[in-house]
Protein backbone atom coordinates (compact mmCIF):
# COMPACT_ATOMS: atom_id res chain seq x y z
CA UNK A 1 0.00 0.00 0.00
CA UNK A 2 2.52 2.51 1.37
CA UNK A 3 4.74 2.25 -2.03
CA UNK A 4 1.69 3.99 -4.23
CA UNK A 5 1.54 6.90 -1.16
CA UNK A 6 3.85 10.00 -2.01
CA UNK A 7 6.40 10.91 1.11
CA UNK A 8 4.15 13.51 2.71
CA UNK A 9 1.17 10.74 2.81
CA UNK A 10 3.68 8.38 4.10
CA UNK A 11 4.52 10.71 7.08
CA UNK A 12 1.41 11.47 7.88
CA UNK A 13 0.04 8.13 7.88
CA UNK A 14 2.87 7.32 10.16
CA UNK A 15 2.26 10.04 12.74
CA UNK A 16 -1.55 9.02 12.52
CA UNK A 17 -0.04 5.15 13.38
CA UNK A 18 1.95 6.43 16.22
CA UNK A 19 -0.65 8.97 17.37
CA UNK A 20 -3.49 6.88 17.04
CA UNK A 21 -3.04 3.27 16.55
CA UNK A 22 -4.11 0.91 14.42
CA UNK A 23 -7.87 1.60 13.45
CA UNK A 24 -6.87 5.02 12.45
CA UNK A 25 -4.27 3.48 9.57
CA UNK A 26 -6.78 1.20 8.34
CA UNK A 27 -9.31 4.34 7.98
CA UNK A 28 -6.76 6.05 6.16
CA UNK A 29 -5.93 3.48 3.92
CA UNK A 30 -9.33 3.34 2.67
CA UNK A 31 -9.92 6.79 2.52
CA UNK A 32 -7.14 6.71 0.31
CA UNK A 33 -8.35 3.90 -1.50
CA UNK A 34 -11.47 5.76 -2.30
CA UNK A 35 -9.90 8.99 -2.81
CA UNK A 36 -8.26 7.56 -6.07
CA UNK A 37 -11.00 6.09 -7.96
CA UNK A 38 -13.90 7.09 -9.38
CA UNK A 39 -17.41 5.51 -8.04
CA UNK A 40 -19.79 4.63 -11.29
CA UNK A 41 -23.63 3.50 -10.69
CA UNK A 42 -25.58 2.31 -13.21
CA UNK A 43 -29.24 1.19 -12.32
CA UNK A 44 -31.76 -0.40 -13.84
CA UNK A 45 -35.35 -0.35 -13.86
CA UNK A 46 -36.42 -3.54 -16.32
CA UNK A 47 -40.25 -2.96 -16.32
CA UNK A 48 -43.18 -0.44 -17.61
CA UNK A 49 -46.64 -0.05 -16.98
CA UNK A 50 -48.43 1.05 -13.62
CA UNK A 51 -48.63 -1.90 -11.99
CA UNK A 52 -44.85 -2.14 -12.18
CA UNK A 53 -44.84 1.11 -10.18
CA UNK A 54 -42.59 -0.50 -7.39
CA UNK A 55 -39.20 -1.42 -9.98
CA UNK A 56 -38.84 2.32 -11.01
CA UNK A 57 -39.69 3.47 -7.47
CA UNK A 58 -36.70 1.45 -5.99
CA UNK A 59 -34.41 2.36 -8.60
CA UNK A 60 -35.31 6.16 -7.87
CA UNK A 61 -34.56 5.75 -4.29
CA UNK A 62 -31.37 3.98 -5.05
CA UNK A 63 -30.31 6.94 -7.06
CA UNK A 64 -31.36 9.54 -4.11
CA UNK A 65 -28.85 7.66 -1.97
CA UNK A 66 -26.07 7.63 -4.11
CA UNK A 67 -26.27 11.28 -4.97
CA UNK A 68 -26.58 12.38 -1.22
CA UNK A 69 -23.66 10.04 -0.76
CA UNK A 70 -21.63 11.77 -2.78
CA UNK A 71 -21.35 10.26 -6.72
CA UNK A 72 -22.09 12.66 -9.62
CA UNK A 73 -24.71 12.93 -11.96
CA UNK A 74 -22.17 12.19 -14.49
CA UNK A 75 -21.38 9.04 -13.09
CA UNK A 76 -24.89 7.74 -11.74
CA UNK A 77 -26.33 5.62 -14.82
CA UNK A 78 -29.98 5.50 -14.91
CA UNK A 79 -32.15 2.98 -17.02
CA UNK A 80 -35.99 3.38 -16.57
CA UNK A 81 -38.91 3.68 -18.67
CA UNK A 82 -39.99 6.59 -16.87
CA UNK A 83 -43.87 5.88 -17.31
CA UNK A 84 -44.86 6.00 -13.86
CA UNK A 85 -44.26 9.85 -12.59
CA UNK A 86 -46.57 11.33 -15.05
CA UNK A 87 -48.90 8.45 -15.60
CA UNK A 88 -52.41 9.44 -15.46
CA UNK A 89 -53.44 6.68 -12.79
CA UNK A 90 -50.90 8.48 -10.11
CA UNK A 91 -52.14 9.79 -7.32
CA UNK A 92 -49.41 12.04 -7.06
CA UNK A 93 -48.49 13.62 -10.28
CA UNK A 94 -44.40 13.69 -11.11
CA UNK A 95 -43.94 12.40 -7.69
CA UNK A 96 -42.75 8.87 -7.22
CA UNK A 97 -42.10 7.14 -3.28
CA UNK A 98 -40.80 3.97 -2.79
CA UNK A 99 -42.16 3.63 1.31
CA UNK A 100 -45.21 4.25 3.09
CA UNK A 101 -43.32 7.20 4.62
CA UNK A 102 -40.77 8.17 2.06
CA UNK A 103 -40.70 11.49 0.02
CA UNK A 104 -40.55 11.82 -3.38
CA UNK A 105 -37.83 10.32 -5.17
CA UNK A 106 -37.57 11.09 -8.45
CA UNK A 107 -36.57 14.65 -8.50
CA UNK A 108 -34.15 14.99 -9.95
CA UNK A 109 -33.04 11.27 -11.15
CA UNK A 110 -31.14 11.79 -14.43
CA UNK A 111 -33.39 10.33 -17.61
CA UNK A 112 -30.26 8.75 -19.51
CA UNK A 113 -31.97 5.74 -21.19
CA UNK A 114 -35.63 6.10 -20.87
CA UNK A 115 -38.72 4.42 -23.09
CA UNK A 116 -37.34 2.19 -25.97
CA UNK A 117 -33.54 2.97 -25.30
CA UNK A 118 -33.95 1.34 -21.85
CA UNK A 119 -32.83 -1.87 -23.72
CA UNK A 120 -30.53 -4.83 -22.88
CA UNK A 121 -28.29 -3.78 -26.12
CA UNK A 122 -27.58 -0.43 -24.60
CA UNK A 123 -27.27 -1.97 -20.82
CA UNK A 124 -24.30 -3.94 -22.26
CA UNK A 125 -23.19 -1.08 -24.00
CA UNK A 126 -23.05 1.23 -20.86
CA UNK A 127 -20.89 -0.94 -18.88
CA UNK A 128 -18.54 -1.56 -21.72
CA UNK A 129 -17.62 1.96 -22.05
CA UNK A 130 -19.09 1.80 -25.96
CA UNK A 131 -20.62 4.40 -26.94
CA UNK A 132 -20.29 3.86 -30.86
CA UNK A 133 -22.92 1.10 -29.96
CA UNK A 134 -25.55 2.82 -28.30
CA UNK A 135 -28.72 3.37 -29.55
CA UNK A 136 -30.56 6.96 -28.51
CA UNK A 137 -30.18 7.81 -24.92
CA UNK A 138 -28.33 10.28 -23.39
CA UNK A 139 -24.79 8.67 -24.71
CA UNK A 140 -23.48 8.32 -21.02
CA UNK A 141 -21.27 4.98 -20.50
CA UNK A 142 -19.16 3.88 -17.46
CA UNK A 143 -16.12 5.44 -19.18
CA UNK A 144 -13.96 4.29 -16.34
CA UNK A 145 -10.59 3.35 -15.50
CA UNK A 146 -8.42 0.65 -13.32
CA UNK A 147 -8.75 2.40 -10.04
CA UNK A 148 -12.64 3.28 -10.45
CA UNK A 149 -15.34 1.09 -8.64
CA UNK A 150 -18.53 0.25 -10.18
CA UNK A 151 -21.85 -0.74 -8.41
CA UNK A 152 -24.87 -2.21 -11.18
CA UNK A 153 -28.20 -2.42 -9.19
CA UNK A 154 -31.31 -4.24 -11.00
CA UNK A 155 -34.65 -4.13 -10.36
CA UNK A 156 -37.67 -6.19 -12.18
CA UNK A 157 -38.98 -9.44 -12.74
CA UNK A 158 -37.09 -12.29 -13.53
CA UNK A 159 -37.12 -15.95 -14.27
CA UNK A 160 -34.53 -18.60 -15.11
CA UNK A 161 -31.10 -17.39 -16.82
CA UNK A 162 -33.05 -14.11 -17.64
CA UNK A 163 -34.32 -10.67 -16.20
CA UNK A 164 -36.65 -8.44 -18.13
CA UNK A 165 -36.70 -5.28 -19.76
CA UNK A 166 -39.30 -2.79 -20.62
CA UNK A 167 -38.99 -4.76 -23.95
CA UNK A 168 -37.84 -8.01 -25.48
CA UNK A 169 -35.52 -8.59 -25.99
CA UNK A 170 -34.64 -9.72 -21.92
CA UNK A 171 -30.89 -9.68 -20.16
CA UNK A 172 -29.82 -13.19 -20.56
CA UNK A 173 -27.56 -14.30 -17.91
CA UNK A 174 -25.05 -15.55 -20.88
CA UNK A 175 -24.61 -12.46 -22.07
CA UNK A 176 -24.46 -10.33 -18.91
CA UNK A 177 -21.84 -12.98 -18.24
CA UNK A 178 -19.97 -12.10 -21.11
CA UNK A 179 -20.23 -8.78 -20.92
CA UNK A 180 -18.81 -8.99 -17.80
CA UNK A 181 -15.82 -10.61 -18.65
CA UNK A 182 -15.39 -7.95 -21.32
CA UNK A 183 -15.00 -5.44 -19.15
CA UNK A 184 -12.59 -7.02 -16.36
CA UNK A 185 -11.12 -7.98 -19.81
CA UNK A 186 -10.51 -4.29 -20.61
CA UNK A 187 -8.82 -3.71 -17.18
CA UNK A 188 -11.29 -0.66 -16.50
CA UNK A 189 -11.95 -1.00 -13.02
CA UNK A 190 -10.67 -2.34 -9.59
CA UNK A 191 -13.86 -4.08 -8.32
CA UNK A 192 -17.52 -4.56 -8.62
CA UNK A 193 -20.84 -4.76 -6.97
CA UNK A 194 -23.68 -5.94 -8.65
CA UNK A 195 -27.31 -5.77 -6.85
CA UNK A 196 -29.90 -8.08 -8.29
CA UNK A 197 -33.54 -8.25 -7.31
CA UNK A 198 -35.90 -10.24 -9.44
CA UNK A 199 -37.53 -13.45 -9.27
CA UNK A 200 -35.20 -16.51 -9.69
CA UNK A 201 -32.24 -13.91 -9.86
CA UNK A 202 -29.59 -16.36 -8.32
CA UNK A 203 -30.26 -18.24 -11.82
CA UNK A 204 -28.23 -14.95 -13.52
CA UNK A 205 -24.91 -15.77 -11.82
CA UNK A 206 -24.87 -19.36 -10.31
CA UNK A 207 -22.01 -21.35 -12.02
CA UNK A 208 -21.62 -18.66 -14.51
CA UNK A 209 -19.82 -15.80 -12.51
CA UNK A 210 -15.98 -16.58 -12.57
CA UNK A 211 -13.97 -15.75 -9.44
CA UNK A 212 -11.47 -13.92 -10.14
CA UNK A 213 -13.10 -10.60 -12.04
CA UNK A 214 -13.15 -8.93 -8.65
CA UNK A 215 -16.82 -8.73 -9.03
CA UNK A 216 -18.95 -9.30 -6.16
CA UNK A 217 -22.52 -10.00 -7.08
CA UNK A 218 -25.81 -10.57 -4.47
CA UNK A 219 -29.07 -11.56 -5.66
CA UNK A 220 -32.42 -11.74 -3.62
CA UNK A 221 -33.72 -15.43 -4.61
CA UNK A 222 -31.90 -18.34 -5.04
CA UNK A 223 -31.74 -19.70 -8.52
CA UNK A 224 -35.35 -21.06 -8.64
CA UNK A 225 -36.90 -19.16 -6.11
CA UNK A 226 -39.34 -15.82 -6.50
CA UNK A 227 -39.18 -13.00 -5.36
CA UNK A 228 -41.39 -10.43 -3.49
CA UNK A 229 -43.31 -7.09 -3.78
CA UNK A 230 -44.48 -5.19 -0.41
CA UNK A 231 -45.84 -2.16 0.73
CA UNK A 232 -48.95 -3.29 -1.20
CA UNK A 233 -52.74 -2.87 -0.78
CA UNK A 234 -55.07 -3.72 -2.58
CA UNK A 235 -58.99 -2.61 -2.21
CA UNK A 236 -60.72 -5.81 -0.91
CA UNK A 237 -58.04 -7.66 0.78
CA UNK A 238 -58.25 -7.77 4.76
CA UNK A 239 -54.55 -5.88 5.00
CA UNK A 240 -52.12 -4.68 3.37
CA UNK A 241 -48.41 -6.43 2.44
CA UNK A 242 -45.38 -5.35 4.87
CA UNK A 243 -46.45 -1.94 5.70
CA UNK A 244 -49.65 -0.70 4.17
CA UNK A 245 -48.77 2.32 1.47
CA UNK A 246 -50.48 5.96 2.09
CA UNK A 247 -54.33 6.13 1.73
CA UNK A 248 -54.12 7.55 -1.89
CA UNK A 249 -52.07 4.17 -3.06
CA UNK A 250 -54.70 1.90 -3.95
CA UNK A 251 -53.83 -1.63 -5.43
CA UNK A 252 -50.12 -1.42 -6.08
CA UNK A 253 -47.13 -2.01 -4.54
CA UNK A 254 -44.53 0.63 -3.45
CA UNK A 255 -40.97 -1.55 -2.95
CA UNK A 256 -39.64 -4.76 -3.13
CA UNK A 257 -38.77 -6.42 -0.34
CA UNK A 258 -34.86 -6.94 -1.21
CA UNK A 259 -34.70 -2.92 -3.07
CA UNK A 260 -36.35 -2.07 0.42
CA UNK A 261 -34.24 -3.71 3.06
CA UNK A 262 -31.26 -2.97 1.59
CA UNK A 263 -32.41 0.59 0.51
CA UNK A 264 -33.76 1.55 4.38
CA UNK A 265 -30.61 0.44 5.79
CA UNK A 266 -32.33 -2.87 7.96
CA UNK A 267 -31.24 -6.47 9.01
CA UNK A 268 -31.34 -6.95 5.39
CA UNK A 269 -30.89 -11.00 5.48
CA UNK A 270 -33.32 -11.51 8.25
CA UNK A 271 -35.52 -9.57 6.39
CA UNK A 272 -35.61 -10.62 3.14
CA UNK A 273 -35.63 -14.33 4.71
CA UNK A 274 -38.83 -13.09 5.91
CA UNK A 275 -38.86 -16.14 8.46
CA UNK A 276 -39.05 -18.58 5.03
CA UNK A 277 -42.51 -17.26 4.10
CA UNK A 278 -43.10 -14.74 1.69
CA UNK A 279 -39.44 -14.19 1.57
CA UNK A 280 -36.56 -15.25 0.03
CA UNK A 281 -32.23 -16.37 0.44
CA UNK A 282 -30.04 -13.61 -0.64
CA UNK A 283 -27.58 -15.68 -2.43
CA UNK A 284 -23.96 -14.13 -3.19
CA UNK A 285 -21.20 -15.17 -6.49
CA UNK A 286 -18.07 -14.30 -7.53
CA UNK A 287 -15.57 -13.04 -5.19
CA UNK A 288 -16.85 -12.72 -1.86
CA UNK A 289 -14.01 -11.43 -0.01
CA UNK A 290 -15.55 -8.09 -1.38
CA UNK A 291 -18.30 -8.35 1.04
CA UNK A 292 -15.77 -7.26 3.80
CA UNK A 293 -15.39 -4.07 2.14
CA UNK A 294 -17.26 -0.69 3.21
CA UNK A 295 -19.97 -0.03 1.17
CA UNK A 296 -19.17 3.20 0.76
CA UNK A 297 -16.23 2.86 -1.15
CA UNK A 298 -19.26 1.71 -3.76
CA UNK A 299 -21.86 3.64 -2.73
CA UNK A 300 -20.77 7.23 -1.23
CA UNK A 301 -20.70 8.40 2.29
CA UNK A 302 -24.59 7.94 2.89
CA UNK A 303 -24.34 4.04 2.44
CA UNK A 304 -26.69 1.72 4.28
CA UNK A 305 -25.22 0.22 7.51
CA UNK A 306 -26.15 -3.58 6.67
CA UNK A 307 -26.17 -6.03 9.26
CA UNK A 308 -26.39 -9.27 7.94
CA UNK A 309 -25.83 -10.98 11.70
CA UNK A 310 -27.41 -14.56 11.77
CA UNK A 311 -27.79 -14.79 15.62
CA UNK A 312 -30.52 -11.52 15.97
CA UNK A 313 -33.68 -12.82 16.84
CA UNK A 314 -35.85 -11.10 14.84
CA UNK A 315 -38.00 -13.28 12.83
CA UNK A 316 -40.32 -10.86 11.13
CA UNK A 317 -43.28 -12.35 9.71
CA UNK A 318 -45.27 -10.10 7.46
CA UNK A 319 -47.24 -10.73 4.30
CA UNK A 320 -45.71 -10.11 1.36
CA UNK A 321 -46.79 -10.46 -2.73
CA UNK A 322 -45.18 -12.87 -4.94
CA UNK A 323 -43.63 -10.86 -8.05
CA UNK A 324 -45.64 -12.67 -10.38
CA UNK A 325 -49.13 -11.99 -8.91
CA UNK A 326 -48.94 -8.05 -8.99
CA UNK A 327 -50.86 -7.41 -11.97
CA UNK A 328 -53.79 -10.15 -11.44
CA UNK A 329 -54.32 -8.70 -7.76
CA UNK A 330 -54.38 -5.13 -9.53
CA UNK A 331 -56.22 -6.14 -12.72
CA UNK A 332 -58.57 -8.01 -9.93
CA UNK A 333 -59.09 -4.83 -7.98
CA UNK A 334 -59.61 -2.70 -11.07
CA UNK A 335 -62.56 -4.57 -11.90
CA UNK A 336 -63.77 -5.13 -8.46
CA UNK A 337 -63.64 -0.98 -7.76
CA UNK A 338 -65.26 -0.33 -11.21
CA UNK A 339 -68.97 0.67 -11.08
CA UNK A 340 -71.66 -2.16 -12.17
CA UNK A 341 -72.29 -1.81 -15.63
CA UNK A 342 -70.13 1.13 -16.23
CA UNK A 343 -68.04 1.02 -19.37
CA UNK A 344 -64.56 0.53 -17.32
CA UNK A 345 -66.16 -2.32 -15.54
CA UNK A 346 -66.26 -3.99 -18.80
CA UNK A 347 -63.25 -3.05 -19.96
CA UNK A 348 -61.59 -3.97 -16.57
CA UNK A 349 -63.67 -7.49 -17.11
CA UNK A 350 -61.78 -7.63 -21.04
CA UNK A 351 -58.30 -6.92 -20.01
CA UNK A 352 -58.44 -9.29 -16.65
CA UNK A 353 -60.02 -12.61 -18.93
CA UNK A 354 -57.39 -11.88 -21.57
CA UNK A 355 -54.18 -11.83 -18.99
CA UNK A 356 -55.91 -15.10 -17.19
CA UNK A 357 -56.43 -16.66 -20.64
CA UNK A 358 -52.82 -15.76 -21.80
CA UNK A 359 -51.25 -17.22 -18.78
CA UNK A 360 -53.50 -20.24 -19.39
CA UNK A 361 -52.25 -20.61 -22.80
CA UNK A 362 -48.93 -19.99 -22.34
CA UNK A 363 -49.33 -23.16 -19.51
CA UNK A 364 -50.85 -25.21 -21.12
CA UNK A 365 -48.85 -24.85 -24.53
CA UNK A 366 -45.26 -25.31 -22.76
CA UNK A 367 -46.65 -28.85 -21.20
CA UNK A 368 -48.22 -29.95 -24.21
CA UNK A 369 -44.56 -29.09 -26.10
CA UNK A 370 -43.32 -31.26 -23.27
CA UNK A 371 -45.68 -34.36 -23.77
CA UNK A 372 -45.20 -34.12 -26.92
CA UNK A 373 -41.25 -34.42 -26.72
CA UNK A 374 -41.33 -36.31 -23.79
CA UNK A 375 -44.15 -38.36 -23.30
CA UNK A 376 -47.65 -37.30 -21.64
CA UNK A 377 -45.72 -39.29 -17.79
CA UNK A 378 -42.56 -38.23 -18.23
CA UNK A 379 -43.46 -34.22 -19.94
CA UNK A 380 -43.79 -32.27 -16.91
CA UNK A 381 -40.72 -34.45 -14.74
CA UNK A 382 -38.25 -33.56 -17.65
CA UNK A 383 -39.50 -29.75 -17.57
CA UNK A 384 -38.63 -29.15 -14.25
CA UNK A 385 -35.38 -30.51 -13.65
CA UNK A 386 -33.37 -27.73 -11.60
CA UNK A 387 -29.80 -27.42 -12.71
CA UNK A 388 -26.99 -24.91 -12.71
CA UNK A 389 -26.46 -23.36 -14.82
CA UNK A 390 -29.35 -23.46 -16.53
CA UNK A 391 -28.70 -24.20 -19.98
CA UNK A 392 -25.43 -25.65 -21.66
CA UNK A 393 -26.26 -24.26 -25.00
CA UNK A 394 -27.63 -20.89 -24.34
CA UNK A 395 -28.05 -20.11 -28.39
CA UNK A 396 -30.26 -23.17 -28.38
CA UNK A 397 -32.14 -21.79 -25.25
CA UNK A 398 -32.50 -18.13 -27.11
CA UNK A 399 -33.74 -19.94 -30.63
CA UNK A 400 -36.54 -22.01 -28.37
CA UNK A 401 -37.98 -19.11 -27.02
CA UNK A 402 -38.32 -17.45 -30.31
CA UNK A 403 -39.51 -20.84 -32.04
CA UNK A 404 -42.11 -20.79 -29.20
CA UNK A 405 -42.67 -17.46 -29.84
CA UNK A 406 -43.50 -17.69 -33.81
CA UNK A 407 -46.35 -20.44 -33.42
CA UNK A 408 -47.78 -19.25 -29.62
CA UNK A 409 -47.54 -15.87 -29.34
CA UNK A 410 -45.71 -13.84 -26.71
CA UNK A 411 -44.10 -15.85 -23.88
CA UNK A 412 -44.93 -12.54 -21.60
CA UNK A 413 -43.18 -11.54 -18.24
CA UNK A 414 -44.94 -14.41 -16.35
CA UNK A 415 -44.49 -17.28 -18.72
CA UNK A 416 -41.01 -16.55 -18.87
CA UNK A 417 -41.32 -18.80 -15.74
CA UNK A 418 -41.08 -22.01 -18.63
CA UNK A 419 -37.73 -20.95 -19.69
CA UNK A 420 -36.45 -23.32 -17.58
CA UNK A 421 -38.81 -25.67 -19.45
CA UNK A 422 -37.02 -24.68 -22.99
CA UNK A 423 -33.76 -25.22 -21.10
CA UNK A 424 -34.18 -29.02 -20.19
CA UNK A 425 -35.68 -29.83 -23.74
CA UNK A 426 -32.56 -28.18 -25.14
CA UNK A 427 -30.25 -30.23 -22.30
CA UNK A 428 -32.22 -33.16 -23.34
CA UNK A 429 -30.82 -32.77 -27.17
CA UNK A 430 -34.17 -31.91 -28.63
CA UNK A 431 -32.99 -30.57 -32.11
CA UNK A 432 -34.39 -27.27 -34.04
CA UNK A 433 -37.01 -28.99 -36.23
CA UNK A 434 -37.94 -30.98 -33.46
CA UNK A 435 -39.25 -28.21 -31.42
CA UNK A 436 -40.55 -26.38 -34.32
CA UNK A 437 -42.84 -29.73 -35.06
CA UNK A 438 -43.81 -29.88 -31.49
CA UNK A 439 -44.43 -25.98 -30.93
CA UNK A 440 -46.42 -25.99 -34.48
CA UNK A 441 -48.73 -29.25 -33.67
CA UNK A 442 -49.34 -27.33 -30.05
CA UNK A 443 -50.23 -23.85 -30.89
CA UNK A 444 -51.02 -25.06 -34.88
CA UNK A 445 -53.56 -22.95 -36.92
CA UNK A 446 -53.23 -20.20 -34.89
CA UNK A 447 -49.59 -19.31 -36.05
CA UNK A 448 -50.14 -17.32 -38.84
CA UNK A 449 -52.90 -15.26 -37.20
CA UNK A 450 -51.45 -11.91 -35.42
CA UNK A 451 -51.99 -11.93 -31.57
CA UNK A 452 -54.78 -9.77 -31.80
CA UNK A 453 -56.76 -12.11 -33.91
CA UNK A 454 -55.36 -15.21 -31.66
CA UNK A 455 -56.98 -13.49 -28.82
CA UNK A 456 -60.41 -12.90 -30.30
CA UNK A 457 -60.35 -16.42 -31.61
CA UNK A 458 -59.73 -17.82 -28.52
CA UNK A 459 -63.01 -15.79 -26.82
C1 LIG B 1 -18.16 -1.14 -29.78
O1 LIG B 1 -19.32 -1.53 -30.45
C2 LIG B 1 -19.17 -1.60 -31.84
C3 LIG B 1 -20.54 -1.82 -32.46
O2 LIG B 1 -21.20 -2.90 -31.85
C4 LIG B 1 -18.18 -2.69 -32.15
O3 LIG B 1 -17.99 -2.81 -33.55
C5 LIG B 1 -16.86 -2.39 -31.47
O4 LIG B 1 -15.95 -3.45 -31.65
C6 LIG B 1 -17.05 -2.14 -30.00
N1 LIG B 1 -15.83 -1.63 -29.43
C7 LIG B 1 -15.24 -2.22 -28.43
C8 LIG B 1 -14.00 -1.55 -27.91
O5 LIG B 1 -15.67 -3.23 -27.90
C1 LIG C 1 -34.85 -5.88 16.23
O1 LIG C 1 -35.85 -4.99 15.78
C2 LIG C 1 -35.95 -3.80 16.55
C3 LIG C 1 -37.17 -3.03 16.05
O2 LIG C 1 -37.24 -3.02 14.65
C4 LIG C 1 -34.66 -3.04 16.44
O3 LIG C 1 -34.74 -1.85 17.20
C5 LIG C 1 -33.54 -3.89 16.97
O4 LIG C 1 -32.31 -3.21 16.82
C6 LIG C 1 -33.50 -5.23 16.21
N1 LIG C 1 -32.47 -6.06 16.83
C7 LIG C 1 -31.77 -6.94 16.18
C8 LIG C 1 -30.70 -7.63 16.94
O5 LIG C 1 -31.97 -7.20 15.02
C1 LIG D 1 -40.74 -18.54 12.22
O1 LIG D 1 -40.81 -19.87 11.73
C2 LIG D 1 -40.78 -20.85 12.75
C3 LIG D 1 -40.70 -22.22 12.10
O2 LIG D 1 -41.53 -22.29 10.97
C4 LIG D 1 -42.04 -20.69 13.63
O3 LIG D 1 -42.05 -21.66 14.65
C5 LIG D 1 -42.02 -19.29 14.24
O4 LIG D 1 -43.21 -19.07 14.97
C6 LIG D 1 -41.91 -18.25 13.14
N1 LIG D 1 -41.74 -16.93 13.73
C7 LIG D 1 -42.56 -15.92 13.50
C8 LIG D 1 -42.21 -14.62 14.15
O5 LIG D 1 -43.54 -16.04 12.79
Amino acid sequence: MFVKINVASFLIALFVVLTEGRNVIERFDEDYEDSIGTKWAVLVAGSKEWYNYRHQANLCHAYQLLKKGGLKDEHIIVFMYDDIANNPENPRPGVIINNPHGHDVYKGVPKDYTGKDCNAQNFYSVILGNKSALTGGSGKVVNSGPNDYIFIYYTDHGAPGLVGMPEDPPVYAIDLNEVLKKKHASRTYKKMVFYLEACDSGSMFADLLDEGLNIYATTSSKPDEDGWATYCYFTGDTSCYGECPPKDFKDNCLGDLFSVSWLENRYIHKRVLNNGTHGSHMMQYGDLHINKDALSIYMGSNSPKHTSSANNNNASNSRHVNQRDVQLLYLISKFQNAPEGSRRKNEAYRKLSEVISEREHVDKSVKHIGQILFGVENGQKVLNIVRQPLVDDWHCLKSFVKIFESHCGSLTSYGKKHIRGFANMCNAGIQRDQMDAAAKQTCGYMSCLSITEKRRFKR
